[in-house]
């Protein structure tokens, strides 16, 4: 999508959808403005009632020449307006400019200083872009579904331009990880997402490894294996390298879970479980590669990431792990699994074991872990579980940029005696309360003493059944935006 400043102000501007942001209390001022370009403009707002509250919009098509669609957005009390809002004005400014084509230009109430406008053009373009996402892969016709294709932000600070430069990258991280949620099992395969690696390697010069199951079991990845076992696709250990030009000053790890689909395994997912929706079990996975994505295109100096994804699928065959194997990870812990279903940590501590085998200054994980998570925090929500108060802090800063909801949980020690086996190491799953805790400290056993590590459960966010803010009904491609925010911060 082109992003650029308007060069006209609000009289002059002449592109295909006009949308204003009216603030409360502000209503007769800005209307005074639009009444001179769109004469008649005051009496409806009138007639609407239109206060400026936020579920305030009026959509109109305008007799006189210019714009063919005019769109008033209320945004509540003019002192409550913040990130948060411009985001969702944004949004709702993108949502009613579908039908149109061409520009779409947008007037919010931005502050006026060269900061905070850049920082409101960053986040008013990401949601224009990341709103309009349609996915017509699977359909046989494609829905002519017009839309704009160039977004202009009228009467910004001419130093707002420099809030554009990562957008175009960091979306289209997001949307490889929407396309990758949002596809079918039969189509995301874990050599599926080897390709994807290999597709981002091969465009932007980073370095792939994919050890095949031969190379997993020379390794002793145990845990993953088993996990795999009962499935008659291949499973990839995907390990994707950026290596920035020049000095590398901190090296960091991204791990996410790829389950492209988790049946449960003989622990079968039955009930309100919705295995049909288990697709999306691989989210990790694509917020990871959808980062990568991105980070490949922007470049940043001085940090080095390296993407660590162990995929495959969690099914049900003669050959899958029965409910009580006992199984050895690559660094010779035993688990016992009491739960197939607890698949995904048992995945993740062999990659989270090879991930700080490259000697990380902080490693963070992504995962569609536990139902509890979901129980916890809703959908907007994913958890964060971490060992280093900085890195959870940072984590948090780069959620906020991104709009993502992130919100810490504890690691509370005492809770590993639920993961207490009589003959093994360990259990894979504890109890049922405090479910999301007891994954987070089974991970945990994984990860060097020494390594500033994150984990972050996003099975809520990573779907988004009705569509809400900048997300449109289905994958959200949740994640992306806090990793890249966090991996540019490094840098
Ligand atoms: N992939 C699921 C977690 C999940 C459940 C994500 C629902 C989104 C919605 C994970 O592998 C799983 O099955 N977790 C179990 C763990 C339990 C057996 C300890 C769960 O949450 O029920
Ligand atoms: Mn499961
Ligand atoms: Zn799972």
């Amino acid at each position: 999508m082109r992003f650029s400043l308007s060069s006209t102000g609000l009289q002059e501007w002449n592109g295909n959808v006009l949308a204003v942001g009216l603030p409360k209390g502000d209503v007769d001022s800005t209307a005074t403005a639009l009444e001179r370009r769109f004469a008649g403009i005051t009496e409806i707002l009138k007639q609407q009632e239109f206060k400026g509250k936020p579920s305030d919009q009026l959509v109109i098509t305008p007799l006189s020449e210019g714009p063919q669609r005019l769109v008033v957005l209320g945004l509540g009390d003019a002192d409550g307006i913040d990130a948060d809002s411009l985001r969702g004005a944004a949004a709702r400014a993108a949502k009613a400019s579908i039908g149109c084509d061409g520009t779409l230009g947008l007037q919010l109430p931005w502050t006026g200083t060269a900061d905070a406008d850049a920082e409101a053009a960053r986040i008013s373009a990401e949601a224009v872009r990341l709103c309009l996402y349609t996915d017509q892969r699977f359909r046989k016709e494609s829905d002519p579904r017009r839309s704009p294709d160039a977004l202009e932000l009228i009467d910004l600070d001419p130093a707002a331009i420099s809030g554009f430069a990562a957008v175009n990258a960091t979306c289209a991280g997001v949307e490889l990880a929407r396309e990758l949620v949002a596809a079918p099992p039969n189509v995301v395969t874990p050599a599926a997402l080897a390709d994807t690696a290999a597709g981002i390697a091969g465009d932007h010069g980073l370095e792939l490894k994919v050890l095949e199951r031969s190379d997993c079991e020379a390794r002793g990845m145990g845990a993953f294996l088993a996990v795999s076992q009962g499935s008659d696709l291949p499973p990839k250990f995907i390990h994707l390298i950026y290596r920035p030009e020049g000095e590398v000053k901190h090296r960091i790890a991204l791990v996410g879970k790829g389950l492209t689909f988790d049946s449960g395994g003989y622990n079968l997912k039955v009930g309100a479980a919705q295995i049909d929706m288990m697709k999306f079990d691989m989210g990790g996975s694509a917020a990871v590669l959808g980062a990568m994505r991105s980070i490949a295109e922007l470049k940043p100096s001085g940090v080095e990431v390296h993407m660590v994804v162990a995929s495959c699928e969690n099914m049900v065959n003669g050959s899958a792990v029965h409910p009580g194997d006992i199984v050895t990870a690559a660094n010779g812990m035993t688990i016992e699994i009491n739960n197939t279903d607890a698949e995904g940590r048992l995945t993740l501590a062999d990659a989270l074991l090879y991930a700080c085998e490259q000697k990380p200054d902080a490693v963070v994980d992504l995962a569609t872990l536990t139902g509890a998570c979901v129980i916890a925090l809703g959908d907007e929500m994913a958890g964060l579980w971490s060992n280093n108060d900085g890195l959870a802090k940072s984590l948090d800063a780069a959620a906020q940029m991104g709009g993502e909801g992130l919100w810490r949980m504890p690691l509370r020690n005492s809770y590993k005696d639920g993961l207490k086996s009589l003959l093994a190491d360990m259990k894979n799953t504890g109890p049922r309360p405090g479910g999301s805790i007891t994954a987070a400290l089974f991970l945990k056993e994984f990860v060097a003493q020494d390594t500033a590590w994150a984990h972050i459960d996003i099975a809520g966010p990573v779907w988004s059944d009705k569509g809400k803010g900048v997300n449109p009904a289905g994958a959200t491609g949740y994640g992306v935006r806090t990793l890249v925010n966090w991996v540019l911060a490094q840098s």
